[in-house]
C-alpha cells in the first residue's frame, strides 16, 4: 500500500511540474524608459515575476548598468538592456507585452497635460517602432497624460495597419492602489481585502472612483468622508509630486501598480481564468472612444469591458462632470498623431 501511494504521489508530483511548466510559457516583458525612475524598480519588480522568461530593458541612456544590475538576482528570466535607437528593434522583437514608462514627470504646479508637448513624440516614435517589431504585444502605457497617450499610440498602430484595441492598454491601477489604500485607512478594514473599481482616465476629476461598490463594505462612512476620498484619490499623484517638491512624481508605488497590471495581462495571456482589473481602454461603455472601467483579461488581451454598475448620485454626477475634459484630451491624442 505504501509503495502505491509513493508511486501515486511521484505520479502527482511530475504532474505538478509538468502543468506548472505548461503554465508558465516563454513570456518577453519590455520596459522602455527602463533607467527611470518607475522604469528602474519596474524592472526590479518584473525580475521577480515567475511568468516572465526574457526580460528586455530600453532606455535612451543608462540600460547596461541597470540590465547588469538586475540580470544579477536568481529568478527565471534572462535580462538584456538596449540602449539607443539602434537596438530598439532588438530589445522590441518577440515581445508578449510593452510596458511604456518613457517620459518626463510633472513638477509642482503643473498638470499632466503640460507633458503632451514632449511625451506625445515619445510615445509616438516608441509606438511606431512597437508596430514594426512586435505589433501582436500587449501594450502597458504608463507615459503622461494617459488621458492622451492611449489615443495617440491607437492612432500610430492603425496608421501602421497593426491596431488591435483588444492590446492597448492605459495603466490606471496606481488610481485603484491609491483608493484601496485611503478606503482601508477611513473605513478601518483590512487593506488586504479591499477592492474599489476606479473608472473614467487618468487625471484630476477624470479619476473617478467607484466607493459606492467597494468591498468590504462599511456603512460608516459619511458623505462628506466618501467625497474627500475620491478628491484625495483624484489628487494622489500631485500629493506625490508636491512631496518630492521638483524631484518628480510617482515612481515606487507606480513601480508596484505597473507589476500588478503586467502581471495580470500576462495571466490573462497564459490563459489563467477570471482575471479582472481596471484599465483605460479603447471602449463603448459610455459615448467616449476610450474609458477606464474593469476588463477582463484574456489570451488575447481584453476579452471583455465591463459595465460600470449602479451608480450613487454623487458618482453620477462625478461621471458625467469628467466626460468634457476627457473628449477633449482624447481628441488632442489623436490630431498630434494624425497631424504629425
Ligand atoms: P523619469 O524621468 O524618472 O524616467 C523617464 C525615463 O524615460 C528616463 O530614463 C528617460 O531617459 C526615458 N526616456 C525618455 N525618452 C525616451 C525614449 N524616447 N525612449 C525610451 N526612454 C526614454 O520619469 P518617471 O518618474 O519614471 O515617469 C515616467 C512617466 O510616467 C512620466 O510621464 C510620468 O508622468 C508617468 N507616470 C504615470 C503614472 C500612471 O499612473 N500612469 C504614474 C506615475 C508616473
Ligand atoms: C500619478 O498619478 O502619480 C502619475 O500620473 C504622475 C503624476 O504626474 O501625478
Amino acid at each position: 500500500i505504501i509503495r502505491s501511494m509513493e508511486k501515486a504521489l511521484r505520479r502527482g508530483s511530475s504532474m505538478r511540474r509538468s502543468f506548472s511548466s505548461e503554465t508558465k510559457p516563454e513570456r518577453k516583458v519590455a520596459v522602455l524608459g527602463a533607467a527611470g525612475g518607475i522604469g528602474q524598480p519596474l524592472a526590479l519588480l518584473m525580475k521577480l515575476n515567475p511568468l516572465v522568461s526574457s526580460l528586455s530593458l530600453y532606455d535612451i541612456a543608462g540600460t547596461p548598468g541597470v540590465a547588469a544590475d538586475v540580470s544579477h538576482i536568481n529568478t527565471r528570466s534572462q535580462v538584456a538592456g538596449f540602449t539607443g535607437e539602434d537596438q530598439l528593434g532588438q530589445a522590441l522583437e518577440g515581445c508578449d507585452l510593452v510596458i511604456i514608462p518613457a517620459g518626463v514627470p510633472r513638477k509642482p504646479g503643473m498638470t499632466r497635460d503640460d507633458l503632451f508637448n514632449i511625451n506625445a513624440g515619445i510615445v509616438k516614435s516608441l509606438c511606431t517602432a512597437i508596430a514594426k517589431y512586435c505589433p501582436h504585444a500587449l501594450i502597458n502605457m504608463i507615459s503622461n497624460p494617459v488621458n492622451s497617450t492611449v489615443p495617440i499610440a491607437a492612432e500610430v498602430f492603425k496608421k501602421a495597419g497593426t491596431y488591435d484595441e483588444k492590446k492597448l492598454f492605459g495603466v490606471t491601477t496606481l488610481d485603484v492602489v491609491r483608493a484601496k489604500t485611503f478606503y482601508a485607512g477611513k473605513a478601518k478594514v483590512p487593506v488586504e481585502q479591499v477592492n474599489v473599481p476606479v473608472v473614467g482616465g487618468h487625471a484630476g476629476i477624470t479619476i473617478l472612483p467607484l466607493f459606492s461598490q467597494a468591498n468590504p463594505k462599511s456603512n460608516a462612512l459619511s458623505d462628506e468622508e466618501i467625497q474627500a476620498l475620491t478628491k484625495r484619490t483624484q489628487d494622489g499623484g500631485t500629493e506625490v509630486v508636491e512631496a518630492k517638491a521638483g524631484k518628480g512624481s510617482a515612481t515606487l508605488s507606480m513601480a508596484y501598480a505597473g507589476a500588478v497590471f503586467a502581471d495580470a495581462c500576462l495571466k490573462g495571456l497564459n490563459g489563467v481564468p477570471d482575471i479582472v482589473e481596471c484599465s483605460y481602454v479603447q471602449s463603448s461603455i459610455t459615448e467616449l472612444p476610450f474609458f477606464a472601467s474593469k476588463v477582463k483579461l484574456g489570451k488575447n488581451g481584453v476579452e471583455e469591458v465591463l459595465g460600470l454598475g449602479s451608480l450613487s448620485d454623487y458618482e453620477q454626477q462625478g461621471l458625467e462632470s469628467l466626460k468634457g475634459e476627457l473628449k477633449s484630451s482624447i481628441e488632442k491624442g489623436v490630431k498630434f498623431a494624425r497631424e504629425n
